[in-house]
């Protein structure tokens, strides 16, 4: 199974645009304030622009562009998506032009818009605030960039794909690795979970190359039900891409963080992200990592959560300089 896993992915084609491996810290001070041992997966330094998660996602999804000779990447999401920004960031990188397509009116320039500015990213609004909105614009935009002989690489909102799901199966080995070289190895990494590709790949890769931890997502913008579906549709699809199947993918979502809504700031993630901050001099963003955070605090908290536990630190920095807003 183990070399299922390594020649399969091996096979398909990445682009290097992270620093890995990423650091796995203990988080001392917050780990005495709670009594519970926890470490910090530092996927906030993947090492370009601000960092996150999404960086290991494109390295699939840019090499599977580049593959195909697109010469363009068209994606969407809010005016604050982590996604969208990284996804234009890395694909100048690669020699593409990124279109991004937002839902909703134009917003001011703050956060990862400001960013999209600076990248000189074309974006386009849908101006209907229904997130779903971007799913037609963008295969819209994709058919009038082909009409124009443009020859664009499409990727659904938060680079929701099997291919994209690949970045974080991969993790799920580099963490593994990491994992065996403690004396005491946590039993669970927990994780914001918003469109689960990133829940996904390690659920995959958990399926696949077992280790002795659970994946723990907590949703932050989906229902349970739908979460859960997804995430397991697109782990299985990940197994397939690379030859692997993967049978019974072991999904746990936690619902019950969203707060108000998507993107907006939650009273229990505020103070999780300050008690990480003021301990651990880590910034968790408001709209998934604070969120996620918070879950695990109570976790730890009710004595559910009472051994060694990981922590996916997912980046999301811009967010901190958006006031809120998705
Ligand atoms: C900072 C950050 N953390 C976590 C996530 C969640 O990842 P996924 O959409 O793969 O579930 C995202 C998604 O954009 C993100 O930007």
């Amino acid at each position: 199974m183990t070399r299922a896993v390594h020649t399969g992915l091996a096979g398909i084609a990445r682009v290097e645009l992270a620093t890995l491996p990423t650091p796995l810290q203990p988080a001392a001070r917050l780990s005495d304030s709670l009594g519970v041992p926890v470490w910090f997966k530092r996927d906030d330094l993947t090492g370009i622009g601000l960092g996150g998660n999404k960086v290991r996602t494109l390295e699939f999804l840019l090499a599977d562009a580049l593959g195909q000779d697109c010469d363009c990447l068209v994606t969407g999401a809010g005016p604050q998506s982590n996604w969208t920004m990284l996804a234009a960031l890395t694909a100048i990188r690669c020699g593409l032009e990124p279109f991004v397509v937002c839902y909703g009116d134009p917003v001011p320039d703050r956060g990862n818009l400001l960013l999209h500015r600076s990248l000189g990213t074309r974006v386009h609004f849908t101006g209907d605030p229904e997130r779903s909105s971007v799913d037609d614009a963008i295969d819209q935009l994709a058919a009038e960039l082909r009409g124009v002989g443009r020859r664009p690489y499409v990727v659904p909102r938060g680079g929701a794909t099997p291919v994209g799901a690949l970045g974080y199966l991969r993790a799920h080995i580099e963490l593994r690795t990491q994992l065996s070289s403690l004396p005491e190895p946590p039993t669970a990494l927990w994780l914001a979970a918003g469109s689960g590709g990133t829940c996904a790949g390690l659920v995959a890769g958990s399926a696949l190359l077992p280790a002795a931890y659970d994946v723990v997502g907590v949703t932050v913008s989906r229902p349970v039900p739908e979460i859960t579906a997804q995430v397991s549709r697109l782990a299985t699809a990940a197994g397939e891409l690379i030859g692997a199947p993967v049978t019974d993918p072991a999904v746990e979502i936690r619902g019950g963080w969203i707060g108000s809504g998507y993107g907006t700031p939650s009273p229990e993630g505020e103070r999780a992200a300050a008690l990480v901050a003021r301990n651990e001099s880590v910034f968790l963003d408001p709209v998934f990592g604070a969120k996620a955070m918070a879950a695990l605090l109570d976790a730890c908290r009710s004595g559910e959560v009472a051994g060694p536990v990981a922590f996916l630190v997912s980046g999301g920095a811009p967010t901190l300089f958006a006031a809120g807003g998705s």
